[in-house]
């Protein structure tokens, strides 16, 4: 796929999760075959306030792979002046994001994240403002179906979006008011790409490779975005892969794969942020490694108690004594 100057690998992109998608989460990801890697949600309005902890969410001293960095707000001007602060940063990336899908409340209280849903002209004004401060790098957006149904403003801002400069939508198929909790509505997304000519990936509950073939044929989409089923197990993007190639299958990965890039991941995350921040997320990313294996609830205990990065090796012989036991 081909975004301006850029050409976006096959397979699918790794979605921006708030929390969890720090620097060491998306190497890891690229590593094993995503698209492309999207920080975490920064704050404009705190970037032009200074605020160091907004531009370290998006700093990455090596990016692997394609690279977009991920702002909210809900003025343009502000966006627009986020971007060349957060240029003069020395923050490098080859995508700009801008999140119209966020349905936290204290995103939306603000105007920001699904919000801007409701003012379809308003994320064209973002989008082309945004689109000016950011010169050849190609501007992205992602967005939900609308703030709630059953009418949703996707499409008419999807239009607003592509026909003030956005190269790309990535649209997750439920409505701000759904939150995560009903199934996505691919026809939603399907109303979405058929409204606009630029590429348009779809988002929600890809679990499997199949998922993601069957979510593209359901949408007529031109790629595929994941999240939480690859927080675990980066393996789904070799996996989708495959599967969108017509290829066979890649093998599954070993215990000994698994628990090698959960050590890896939170190594790094020590390495980057220092034990006493990363631990407590660190917690959260491992879990997703216990999926499917036995004694799974003393796992999710151990997991939780982790508070140094020692005590990692210490889950890890946890988990392969339980599987030995069965
Ligand atoms: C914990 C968490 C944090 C998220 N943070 C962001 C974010 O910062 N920016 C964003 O655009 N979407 C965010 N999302 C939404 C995801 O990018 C994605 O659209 C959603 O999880 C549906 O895709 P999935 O079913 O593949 O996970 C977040 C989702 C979760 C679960």
């Amino acid at each position: 796929m081909q975004l301006g100057t850029l050409m976006l690998p096959p397979g699918a992109a790794f979605a921006p999760m708030a929390g969890f998608t720090d620097a060491p989460c998306r190497h890891l990801m690229a590593d094993h075959g995503a698209a492309y890697t999207v920080s975490e949600m920064a704050s404009a309005k705190a970037i032009t306030f200074g605020d160091k902890k907004s531009i370290a969410l998006l700093k990455d001293k090596a990016p692997h792979g394609l690279y977009a960095i991920q702002l909210f707000g809900d003025e343009p001007e502000t966006m627009a002046r986020a971007v060349a602060l957060v240029r003069q940063a020395g923050v490098g990336f080859d995508m700009l994001d801008i999140n119209m899908g966020c349905p936290a409340p204290k995103i939306t209280s603000s105007g920001a994240g699904s919000a801007l849903l409701r003012d379809p002209p308003l994320c064209g004004a973002i989008v082309r403002a945004v689109k000016a401060a950011a010169g050849d790098t190609p501007v992205t957006v992602k967005m939900r179906l609308g703030w709630d149904g059953p009418a949703y403003t996707a499409m008419e801002v999807a239009k607003q979006c592509a026909g003030n400069g956005a190269a790309l939508l990535a649209v997750h198929g439920r409505t701000r008011e759904q939150m995560y909790i009903p199934p996505i509505d691919p026809a939603g997304i399907r109303a979405v790409k058929e409204a606009v000519e630029i590429p348009v990936l779809a988002n929600g509950d890809i679990r499997t490779p199949a998922d993601a073939c069957a979510l593209l044929a359901e949408t007529g989409c031109d790629g595929v975005m994941v999240g939480r089923a690859a927080l675990g197990d980066p393996w789904l993007f070799a996996g989708i892969r495959a599967a969108l190639a017509g290829e066979a299958p890649p093998p599954p990965p070993t215990l000994a794969q698994r628990m090698g890039a959960l050590r890896r991941q939170v190594y790094e995350m020590c390495e980057l942020k220092g034990e006493w921040a990363a631990m407590p997320q660190a917690r959260s990313q491992a879990m997703h490694y216990m999926a499917g294996l036995n004694g799974a609830a003393a796992l999710r205990r151990a997991c939780s108690m982790l508070e140094h990065f020692e005590d990692v090796d210490r889950l890890i012989e946890t988990v392969y004594r339980l599987q030995r036991e069965g």
